[in-house]
């Protein structure tokens, strides 16, 4: 039994394109391998805090010496990296937002790419640790960016997934869906159809 791991992050629920996706990809997934553990996260209904002095001590220093409000920050960032860690299929599903990830994606992001956790200093250089695992990304976007400089959203999350040993990666894009009906169809369809191929 594999375990996946859903981070759901746009500002909208039911208008929001790329959880069609999302949607399809559970369906898939369900039909394919039942017995498998889907966990979603949505950091957009349920925001994470943004990182701040606590989160640092709480990583930083040693038991005993912690605040309260570090050693809550600690733990609510293990609870995120052990999510992670355990996933053997790690889904991210966002918006673009100004030509970039949501604010509360990269919240997320900021608790789980962790030095001594998810990725280790060696003598070499830094080292991912979450080798073996998926990932697959899901975006909806108002314009085209693919083959585009302005497109910071894939080329940034591709870093920091090889960053931390992640190297079985998939992005699926929803383009040009602000941009009446027709367009909009036709982009779903174009990224439903690659999700089909993939699960
Ligand atoms: C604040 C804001 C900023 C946006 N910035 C961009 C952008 O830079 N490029 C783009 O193609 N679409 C942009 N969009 C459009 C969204 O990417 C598009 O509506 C997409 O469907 C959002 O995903 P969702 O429907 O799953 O929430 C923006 C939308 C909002 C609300």
């Amino acid at each position: 039994m594999s375990s996946v791991l859903i981070i759901e992050s746009s500002a909208l629920q039911q208008e929001s394109v790329y959880r069609q996706l999302t949607q399809q990809f559970i369906n898939q997934w369900r039909t394919a391998n039942p017995t498998d553990q889907i966990i979603i996260r949505d950091v957009a209904l349920n925001p994470i805090p943004h990182m701040d002095a606590n989160l640092i001590g709480g990583w930083m220093k040693p038991a005993g010496q912690r605040s309260e409000n570090e050693q809550v920050c600690l733990e609510r960032s293990n609870e995120l990296t052990s999510e992670l860690l355990t996933a053997d299929v790690l889904v991210i599903a966002l918006p673009m937002y100004n030509f970039t990830i949501s604010s509360t994606l990269k919240a997320w992001l900021d608790h789980v790419i962790r030095a001594g956790v998810t990725f280790k200093y060696t003598h070499a250089r830094p080292q991912g640790v979450l080798t073996g695992k998926r990932a697959v990304v899901l975006t909806a976007r108002g314009g085209i960016h693919t083959d585009d400089t302005s497109d910071h959203q894939e080329p940034y999350l591709r870093q920091l997934l090889l960053f931390i040993g992640i190297h079985d990666i998939t992005f699926i894009h929803a383009e040009v869906v602000d941009l009446g009906s027709i367009f909009r169809e036709k982009g779903i369809r174009h990224a439903t159809t690659l999700l089909t191929q993939i699960v």
